[in-house]
This record gives structure tokens, sequence and C-alpha cells, in this order.
């Protein structure tokens, strides 16, 4: 029988420093990475960021999901990754997507940088659904789905 799938959404704060060309370049590196290892452990997802925050949407099996997690947590490029959820779904929204990326010039992104506005915004205070539909939103939008 085939794994049930799982779905985690998390927020961190970025600790990439620089400009806008440096976090873009840090970012295309680990997407990378991210597309060579999910597509090998069968998550597909979407990630969405700008100078603050990352927030991220990973799909596949719940051991998958905890392995690739365990690493990312580690990253030093961001920290306080905050889990907003992680449950049980029927089918993926990332269907293509070894790792969707939010393009900086979409009204998505705009909508993320409004939510993320605010000196003492906690990563913990996103609302794990609302992030799932922005990244969906964007997906069906740039029609990548
Ligand atoms: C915001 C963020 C998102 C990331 N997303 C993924 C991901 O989806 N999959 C992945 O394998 N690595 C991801 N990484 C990179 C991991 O932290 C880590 O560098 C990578 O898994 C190491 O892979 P390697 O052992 O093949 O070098 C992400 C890193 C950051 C900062």
């Amino acid at each position: 029988m085939q794994d049930s799938l799982y779905r985690l959404l998390y927020v961190s704060r970025s600790s990439i420093g620089g400009d806008a060309t440096d976090l873009r370049r840090e970012v295309d590196s680990i997407l990378e990475v991210a597309r060579r290892n999910n597509a090998a452990a069968g998550i597909t997802g979407a990630l969405m960021f700008n100078a603050r925050f990352f927030a991220q949407a990973l799909e596949g099996s719940q051991q998958a999901i905890e392995r690739i997690f365990e690493n990312i947590q580690c990253d030093l490029r961001h920290g306080s990754a905050t889990i907003l959820s992680f449950e049980p779904i029927e089918e993926r929204a990332f269907l293509n997507w070894h790792m969707a990326c939010v393009d900086q010039e979409s009204a998505v992104l705009r909508a993320f940088n409004e939510l993320t506005e605010g000196p003492e915004l906690d990563p913990a205070n996103f609302d794990g659904a609302e992030i799932f539909e922005m990244l969906q939103t964007y997906l069906r939008e740039s029609h990548a789905a």
C-alpha cells in the first residue's frame, strides 16, 4: 500500500543578509538542492519568501517530510522555523512541483509582503490555511500548477 500523504506548512525568519540580488542568489541555490532532494524523496511543495520570512509547503510521506524538514530546520540561512500545520491530505496540491517558488513580481508576493509587515511579527502568528491559500493562488494564477 502506498504511504499516506501529508502536508507540512511552516514559516521561518530569514537570516540571509545583503541586498535583493544576494537573497535571490541564495534562494536559487536552495531551490536547486531542494528540487534534487525532493524529487528523490517524493516530496512536492512550494516556497514563498521576502527579505524577512520564508513560508513553505512540503507534501509527501510523513517519514520523507520529517527527514527533509530536519535538514531544513538546521539550515543557518533561516531560524525560528515554526510548523503551522502537519496533516494528512487526500491529494497533492503542488503535484508538478518538487519545489515551486513564488515569483517576486507576483500579486501573491505583494500580499505576503503586506502580511509580514510590522516590527514584532513572530512566525507562530501566521495562519497555515492562509499561507496554503496564497501558494495555491500563485500556482493557479501563474498557470504553473
Ligand atoms: C527556506 C529553506 C527551504 C529549504 N527547502 C528545502 C527542501 O524543500 N528540500 C531540501 O532538500 N532542502 C531544502 N533546503 C535546504 C536544506 O536546508 C539543506 O541545505 C539541504 O537539504 C542539504 O542537502 P544536501 O545534504 O543534499 O546538500 C531548504 C533551506 C531553506 C533555508
